[in-house]
């Protein structure tokens, strides 16, 4: 498999295989690489003929040194696990911090139609600014048709696509859906610092977004999310940070339910210092 450190190197290649006639799909990940983000790389190379795939923790996305510093960090098992996909269609671009920022590790401010503001952006400042930073830096460099992002960071998923469209960036973002461990906890790098003890609660996340959705169904936003803050206080080892039911379109709370919008449910919760989200399709 060929692995890039260098982004002048990377874009050599992407232009050599774009000049031949091969297309490019592109999935952007900070590495610890599970299932969900090989079902984002499997999506890139149906639709592509090359998938690049990016292994980069980007500090300025982090608002928490903690977190940042945790991370886990595994290129080698990343790489192996790549090479169970494709060894050949595959390409890694694996960038030090300054081969990315050069000395100036900041981000770009970025408005994103007001998306920024609500819900990560509101709990994680900062975020979405270093989010938006990166990935219209690897676009230039990686230059794709087509990009893939998951489902389980869905605001990032409207993010992205409002980015492109604000700033004309000729790449096709493609949403993919929320992959899921057996017992239903959405697959996350972050899981892997989980203790046992709080493996085995955590996919009461998911089970109580199954059950809000239930209820959204004959029952208002606010009596659901009065439900879910209940369940949360019965379950001492995690602690509920927000739950919001959403309009897709604006990200904003739903006040009245109207049949004409769609609408997504979403959780951030801690499990011990490891923060968890998810979120599900309620209409
Ligand atoms: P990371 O958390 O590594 O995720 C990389 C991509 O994989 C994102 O598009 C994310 O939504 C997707 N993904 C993660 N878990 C998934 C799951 N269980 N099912 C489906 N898709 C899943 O998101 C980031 O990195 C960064 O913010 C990044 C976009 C790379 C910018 O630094």
């Amino acid at each position: 498999m060929k692995i890039f450190y260098n982004k002048t190197k990377l874009s050599q290649h992407v232009e050599t295989l774009k000049a031949k006639g091969s297309s490019i799909g592109f999935v952007p990940t900070m590495g610890a690489l599970h299932n969900g983000h090989l079902s984002l790389v499997e999506k890139g190379l149906s639709e592509n003929d090359i998938a690049v795939v990016s292994i980069f923790v980007n500090p300025t996305q982090f608002d928490n040194q903690n977190d940042l510093d945790k991370y886990p960090r595994t290129l080698d098992a990343d790489v192996s696990l790549l090479e169970t996909i494709s060894d050949k269609t595959i390409i890694v671009y694996a960038p030090t911090v300054k081969d990315i920022y050069s000395d100036n590790v900041v981000s770009q401010s970025f408005t994103f139609d007001g998306l920024e503001h609500e819900m990560e952006g509101a709990f994680r400042d900062g975020h979405f600014d270093g989010v938006g930073t990166i990935v219209k830096r690897l676009f230039e460099i990686v230059m794709p048709n087509k990009a893939y992002f998951g489902e389980k960071d869905f605001q990032q998923l409207q993010i992205i696509k409002k980015m492109v469209q604000l700033h004309d960036i000729s790449v096709k973002v493609i949403g993919c859906p929320i992959y899921r461990a057996e017992d239903g906890l959405a697959m996350s790098s972050r899981n892997t610092r989980l203790t046992p003890e709080y493996r085995e609660v955590a996919p009461f996340i998911y089970k109580t977004l199954k059950t809000a959705k239930t209820k959204f169904g004959t029952k208002s936003a606010k009596t659901v999310s009065e439900w879910v803050k209940k369940q949360f206080k019965k379950q001492p080892l995690l602690e509920l940070e927000y739950f919001i039911i959403a309009d897709v379109e604006t990200l904003k709370p739903v006040k009245r339910k109207s049949t004409k919008k769609t609408y997504r449910a979403f959780i951030a919760a801690y499990a011990g210092d490891v923060r968890l989200i998810d979120n599900i399709a309620l209409n």
